[in-house]
């Protein structure tokens, strides 16, 4: 079952719902900002200081980060101008009683051209069922190459902080943010501080420890991965996030950033996928 919904706030979304399952996605940069499997605590997370706000960030779920992400393009805003835009409705497909898939695209524009000087075809695919599988694909229909980077940003839900750990990116080198220093990560990951880290050489499947259970990530057509916690600090400066927001989740993100750059030439395509279960 699918219903088109809007909040108080005049975000226009869709909400899914089948045995297995239920979601919400935003119509505004396709954003995914709930899913949760049948009587469980959501997967994602979102903030209740997100007023799900036309025109405004959603601070939570699954933010696009188009053609740019992070800083990588100083022209562009950060993590790109996809999050930011309506995007197209084009199909939702009750598959089973238990699997709804949602497609969803958005094109070039005027608009778009004015920032970034491309004509592309960016598609995603959300399958919400026991697992959530979402695929972005960027198709290049303009005349030039074009280089871009990308994510997708997923917020955990999890239990507290403290008490997460994450597995499957041991011995990969990072790159800290924070200090722009390169290291190797020694053991799993815990958290006890600010953490901005653009993992690459991902190859492996990645393991969210909760205290009450373990979510898996498996990435596609990509091998760059960033960790990131605001802690304390920087997360009471950030727009949509209670004081004591930076406790209740943690974004692993499937991206395609820094060496894992994609270039495309006229007509080709690249897919990035997660699969999350
Ligand atoms: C992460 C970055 O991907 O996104 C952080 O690594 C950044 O540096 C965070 O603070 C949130 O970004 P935004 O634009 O959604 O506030």
């Amino acid at each position: 079952m699918y219903k088109l919904k809007t909040t108080e706030n005049g975000l226009k979304y869709i909400e899914i719902t089948n045995n297995a399952a239920c979601g919400k996605i935003a119509i505004q940069g396709a954003h995914l900002f709930h899913y949760a499997k049948t009587k469980e605590e959501p997967i994602l997370w979102l903030s209740d200081e997100s007023f799900l706000e036309h025109g405004e960030h959603i601070r939570g779920g699954v933010p696009i980060c188009w053609p740019s992400f992070g800083f990588s393009n100083p022209e562009l805003p950060p993590h790109g101008f996809a999050r930011n835009r309506m995007w197209d409705l084009v199909n939702i497909i009750e598959v089973d009683k238990d699997t709804t898939e949602v497609i969803m695209d958005f094109k070039h524009s005027k608009k778009s051209l004015r920032a970034w000087d491309y004509k592309f075809h960016l598609t995603v695919k959300f399958t919400l069922s026991k697992k959530l599988t979402i695929e972005l694909t960027t198709v290049n229909l303009d005349e030039k190459t074009f280089k871009f980077t990308q994510a997708l940003h997923t917020y955990f839900n999890i239990s507290n902080i403290d008490d997460v750990s994450i597995k499957g990116l041991e011995n990969k080198p990072y790159l800290d943010a924070l200090t722009n220093e390169k290291h190797m990560q020694e053991g799993t990951i815990t958290f006890n501080a600010e953490v901005d880290a653009v993992y690459q050489e991902v190859d492996k499947e990645i393991i969210l420890k909760d205290k009450k259970r373990e979510v898996t990530i498996n990435n596609e057509g990509s091998s760059s991965v960033v960790v990131w916690n605001p802690w304390i600090e920087k997360g009471k400066g950030m727009s949509g996030m209670a004081k004591e927001g930076y406790k209740e989740f943690v974004c692993i993100e499937t991206a395609n950033a820094f060496d894992d750059c994609k270039f495309l030439e006229t007509g080709e395509s690249h897919t990035i996928k997660v699969t999350i279960s």
